[in-house]
């Protein structure tokens, strides 16, 4: 299916995503047993903790102020249209009853219950679509193999345990929950595999790692396509093509992403803090302005963005997060249009500095998005006669635009007789980023 967004065509590829690259924003849910450490979800890794010594974290989670609705209330007020959420991490438990393995939220002795169902449900009910994160790494399970990056590499006895570890086994388990998940919990709109990290020799050094032969990725892809034809598919099963999304995490990209230099439909995602999982001492929480900021420069270069919380032991969004999505909520409410539909403007248009455009391409009206507030004026070069109308996105309140010819002091300071002026109040208005709509004029594009 061909990707509607806008000037830019972006590779046709199997899965649907007509309605992702208009619905733009999502919520990253990581949820699993490492809220309880609070110290990154890579603790067990990083910790280098073998199975026996992690399991106390599921002997004591007992999520008793879990309440999916009200995650899914906050991120519909936040103006999400649509979520992932992790069914297993890195660690190996999984939130759902799966049939394979008793390492799961039904067997954790102070749980007991299915998690991931009422998750699903929740935010179904709001309307929000639904993504499936499932990590390709388990730390867990003992058929995987260990490798460089395992939460055993350092053991002495590593050699010995891989002798008894078949992972042709463990590609069967994956493929095999893979195929309970997307049968379970069918329609699932995206299938968010996490991730590859081939082997690769640098120097006289040999990095052990996985990729497409480990997760029998060829099959797995296969039988993804079989159970659910348009389904979103990242991009991290390491096959050279085949896939929906391009996932660029922890910054943000300069320009549309390609993929082989084709542009292509991509998503960035991003935590509000350092680390995915709940890490209650983590302290790099982003600024109002740089959330707000983030999500208008992703979709101005034509991306999605992915926003991530780390729920707690107990089952809540903590109030830092809760603060986040509110900080959306407030500014979405009014400037959702700039947003919801749009992509990046055609590359002929200048921008001025210190915004970002965004366009519609279905109702022809430009997003001019202010990221420091200058003195009295804005102007467009070379957009003269483009515009019809403009006026602020958070009231409807008019901008004048070129009022009057322009004086010979103006040219003077740099203002040409091309350029739009647009002429803004002192202060600016109350919002973390204003935006101004551009109505387009008949021939203006
Ligand atoms: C990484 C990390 C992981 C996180 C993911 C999200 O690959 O391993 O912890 O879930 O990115 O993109």
């Amino acid at each position: 299916m061909k990707s509607k967004s806008g000037t830019i065509a972006t590779q046709p590829t199997p899965g649907d995503t007509s309605w992702f690259v208009d619905a733009r924003f999502g919520l990253f849910i990581h949820w699993g047993l490492y809220a309880l450490p609070a110290r990154h979800e890579w603790v067990m890794q990083r910790e280098n903790m073998d199975p026996r010594t992690y399991r106390r974290y599921f002997d004591h989670f007992e999520p008793d102020r879990f309440q999916p609705e009200q995650w899914a209330d906050e991120a519909a007020a936040a103006g999400m249209k649509y979520m992932v959420v992790t069914t297993k991490h890195h660690e190996g438990f999984c939130l759902w009853d799966s049939h394979y393995t008793r390492y799961k939220a039904t067997e954790a002795p102070l749980c007991r219950r299915d998690l991931l169902t009422p998750i699903v449900e929740a935010f179904r009910a709001r309307g929000l679509r639904i993504g499936l994160y499932h990590s390709l790494i388990d730390w867990h399970h003992p058929d995987f193999r260990i490798d460089d990056i395992h939460a055993l590499r350092d053991d002495p006895k590593r050699a010995k345990m891989n002798e008894k570890r078949n992972q042709a086994r463990y590609a069967e388990y994956l493929e095999n929950q893979i195929t309970e998940l997307l049968t379970l919990y069918d329609p699932v709109d995206i299938l968010w595999l996490d991730f590859s990290y081939p082997s690769a020799r640098k120097g006289k050094q040999v990095f052990t790692g996985k990729g497409r032969n480990d997760w029998n990725s060829r099959r797995l892809y296969r039988r993804i396509r079989e159970l659910a034809p348009n389904i979103i598919l990242n991009d991290r099963l390491d096959m050279p093509d085949g896939f929906d999304v391009v996932t660029p995490e922890q910054f943000q990209p300069r320009t549309w992403m390609r993929h082989k230099e084709k542009p292509v439909v991509w998503e960035a995602c991003q935590t509000l803090s350092g680390s995915w999982g709940y890490h209650r001492d983590e302290q790099t929480w982003k600024s109002p302005g740089q959330l707000i900021r983030m999500l208008v420069d992703t979709v101005s270069k034509g991306g999605n963005l992915l926003m991530n919380v780390g729920p707690t032991a107990r089952g809540e969004l903590d109030a830092r997060a809760q603060a986040a999505l509110r900080v959306y909520e407030r500014w979405m409410q009014r400037h959702g249009r700039s947003i919801y539909g749009c992509t990046q403007a055609p590359a002929n248009w200048t921008v001025p500095p210190d915004c970002r455009l965004t366009w519609n391409p279905g109702t022809h009206r430009v997003y001019l998005h202010v990221f420091a507030w200058p003195f009295l004026h804005v102007s467009l070069e070379g957009w003269k006669g483009r515009v019809a109308y403009a006026q602020f996105l958070h009231d409807g309140s008019e901008v004048l635009i070129n009022r009057e010819p322009l004086k010979p002091v103006m040219r003077d300071a740099g203002y040409g007789d091309q350029d739009l002026i647009l002429e803004l109040p002192v202060r600016q208005p109350d919002d973390q980023v204003p935006v101004i709509e551009l109505f387009l004029a008949p021939a203006g594009t």
